[in-house]
This record gives structure tokens, sequence and C-alpha cells, in this order.
């Protein structure tokens, strides 16, 4: 089986030493290969990106602004993220769209953007009624040859935050319906695509919905806020 990843969405929750004493209790706690990502707040970053070198474990940042400099008052470019070694970034999380109004045209200029710059893009998509118009709108003009780079989540909205998770062959079939809609697009049946699944996966539902091929990603939002049971959802996933 193919080495997974495992997301975890810290949201708008804890501070730079909540974060560090965190990433050195997981340290000690994981005994999987799987890669790690963390996605922490923007002021977390570099205090994180400091305490992982020679891990597993990877920063990522919760979302980043469209444009590559200029006046926009409050926002973060997609150049500071990586001068703090942001090594992932999620876009398009439906609690961005659901507050913030972020559009899939949005989502796809910061995918063009996270491309070029070398961050290693997450992107959310079942937010939109239509899957394919949402993932025809998000990959517009990306290139063929960055498909294998970009990790899609599939996130029903119904499934966040709620504890109602979809069932292992809910996702495999919505997985292969997505797969679907990429190799449409471009024509092209793609070997290496990176696909996942997010919305109230926790350390019991873990195992049921990981141990298979299909499904190579996973996001965790609010059972990642405690190390302990993050650590068993890592552990249960290897
Ligand atoms: P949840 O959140 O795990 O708390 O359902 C998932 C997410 O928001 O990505």
């Amino acid at each position: 089986m193919n080495k997974k990843v495992i997301i975890g969405n810290f949201k708008m929750n804890l501070l730079p030493n909540e974060v560090v004493l965190y990433i050195e209790n997981l340290k000690k706690d994981i005994k999987s290969n799987n890669e790690i990502v963390l996605c922490v707040p923007y002021v977390d970053i570099p205090y994180a990106s400091n305490i992982v070198n020679d891990t597993n474990i990877y920063v990522g940042a919760q979302n980043m602004y469209s444009r590559e400099e200029g006046a926009y008052t409050g926002e973060i470019s997609v150049k500071m993220l990586k001068s703090i070694k942001t090594d992932y970034v999620l876009l398009g999380h439906y609690e961005r769209r659901l507050y913030f109004n972020e559009t899939e045209e949005e989502i796809n200029k910061k995918l063009i953007l996270a491309l070029k710059y070398n961050i290693k893009p997450i992107v959310c998509i079942g937010s939109n009624e239509s899957l394919e118009n949402e993932i025809n709108m998000i990959l517009k003009d990306i290139k063929k040859e960055s498909i294998n780079n970009i990790i899609f989540i599939y996130e029903p909205v119904f499934s966040i935050g709620t504890g109602n998770a979809l069932n292992k062959n809910e996702i495999i079939d919505k997985i292969k319906l997505i797969k679907n809609i990429i190799f449409k697009k471009y024509d092209e049946e793609f070997n290496n695509l990176t696909l996942g699944y997010g919305g109230s996966i926790n350390s019991n539902n873990i195992f049921d919905i990981v141990n298979n091929d299909e499904i190579n990603a996973i996001l965790v939002g609010s059972s990642s806020l405690n190390e302990r049971e993050f650590a068993n959802i890592i552990n249960l996933s290897s």
C-alpha cells in the first residue's frame, strides 16, 4: 500500500507555544511513516516549521491570498508562506467559502500560485452541488503535469463537524467519481492521483475508512486538536 497523507486542520485554535508542545509530543507518539501535515494558524507556522526537520511531519497553512503581492491589507501571500518554510496549503475549505464567500475562481487563482511557488496544495471539494462544475472551475488552466502534485480532499458539507462521517464504500464511490471527472477533463488516466476524504474522522472510524488503496489522504478537523487522539488516528492509518 502507498504512503498515506494524514492532515490535521487546527482551524483558529492553538497558540505558538501550544503548537510547539503538541509537535514535541506527537514526535514521540507517532509510530507511522505516513506523511503527516499540520495545517496550523499563520502565526504558528515559523515555530512549527523550526521543529519538524528530519521527521515525517510537515507544516501547512490553512489559506493564502489569490494575488502575488500588492495593496491587500491583512492578507498573506504565497511568497510569505514560502519564506517561513510552509510545505502545504489548504485551499477551498468549506469554512472559507461559507464565512468569507470564497469562490471557485479565487480557489483556482490560489491553486495556480501554490503550484508556481512549489507549496503543495490540498484542495477541498464537495462544497458545490455539482462536483464536475466545481472541479472544472478549480482546475481551470492547470496543466496536466501538475495534477499529481495536488491533494484532492472530498469533504461533504454535512460531514464537517457533525459526527456524520461517510462510510468507506460511500467515500470510494465519490473518489472514483472525482477521478473520472479529472480523467475526462484532461482526457488522460493519471495513475498517481492523491485523493482523500475529510469530515468527522476520529480514532473510532479511521481504521475502517483508510485501510484500502483508493483513499490516500485524510483531513481531520476537531479530532486533530487533541494530540493523543490525532496520534491514534495516525497510528491506525499505517
Ligand atoms: P471535522 O472537520 O473533522 O471536525 O469534521 C473537518 C474539516 O473541517 O476539515
